[in-house]
């Protein structure tokens, strides 16, 4: 071993820890490699451009060269302090754009997107979150765009990822079951997520991930304009209907969402499908939730 490297199993311990908590759950390769270094931008002699062919900026980049971009912070979500001895080549790269730049490109994006598929368009397109790096899809929506009611999770996990669709897993069978039970399918909903990336291992989105992802969310609940909303779990709810209240305190009791235009739709906050996968006493409670939204469904197709 080097001198940098871990030396006491405590040591290892705690860096297989931080490894299992970064996401970072497989080996690959007996050597470990530093992705983000070899990502990082190599200084390019390039010819100039003709000047008689600018090239078009994107919206992006003017955002970009406006907020005048410069490697100058960690990786959002990522603290060096709590390796434990990292080896030199494991320390981090640093992230190409600050992340109050990021989540005002995500505003501007987000706002000028006229459609839905024009926000699928600009998510895809959109750089500026990490999650994007290491998952495989973007998850955008599932369901009916026309439907009365939308329902808003956390984040995709492992089989959302790969499919690209929200709650296709055991938690999204769960909620399938939970719509058939009010007499909805994926035909009358449309299900979306606040995180439309899956973040590594699973882990939560960080505080900044979520910051640079509402405006997305919010732009697309905008577009669906939906009668009525589902925030499944705490971290949509929390993010959605702007309080810091535990899930357990906020489910069941009829909140407003209100849209960048001023539009207030009546928001459900429940628990989530994957929380009840845990705690299948507390499904009654998710069942009280569900048809308060089947009845304000019915009061408002009459009203
Ligand atoms: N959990 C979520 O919050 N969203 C999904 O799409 C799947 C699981």
């Amino acid at each position: 071993m080097t001198a940098a490297s871990p030396n006491t199993s405590a040591d290892i311990a705690e860096l297989l820890a931080f490894y299992a908590s970064a996401g970072v759950d497989e080996a690959l390769e007996e050597a470990p490699v530093n992705r983000f270094a070899e990502a990082a931008p190599k200084p390019a002699a390039r010819p100039p451009a003709p000047a008689s062919a600018p090239r078009q900026s994107s919206p992006q980049d003017r955002l970009a060269s406006e907020q005048r971009l410069t490697p100058e912070r960690p990786a959002a979500g990522f603290d060096a302090s709590r390796v434990p001895d990292a080896p030199a080549r494991l320390m981090p790269a640093t992230a190409a754009v600050p992340d109050e730049a990021q989540a005002a490109l995500a505003r501007q994006l987000a706002s000028s997107a006229a459609t839905l598929d024009e926000l699928r368009q600009h998510m895809a397109a959109f750089d500026g979150c990490n999650l994007k790096f290491t998952a495989k899809n973007l998850v955008f929506a599932d369901g009916n765009p026309e439907a009365d009611l939308m329902l808003v999770g956390e984040a995709p996990g492992r089989d959302e990822d790969l499919e690209g669709l929200p709650f296709v897993g055991r938690s999204g069978r769960l909620l399938d079951r939970m719509l058939a039970a009010i007499g909805l399918d994926r035909n009358s909903a449309y299900i979306a997520n606040v995180i439309p990336w899956r973040p590594p291992g699973n882990r939560t989105p960080t505080p900044h991930e979520t910051e640079i992802c509402r405006p997305f969310i919010e732009r697309q609940i905008e577009l669906v304009n939906p009668k009525v909303l589902v925030n499944l779990g705490g971290p949509s709810a929390k993010t959605l209907l702007n309080t810091s209240e535990g899930i357990l305190r906020l489910r069941g009791n009829w909140r407003v969402h209100t849209t960048a235009s001023g539009i207030a739709i009546p928001a459900m906050p429940t628990l989530h499908p994957a929380y009840l996968l845990r705690t299948p006493a507390h499904k009654k409670l998710a069942w009280r939730d569900f048809l308060e939204v089947k009845a304000k469904l019915g009061s408002l197709a009459t009203s």
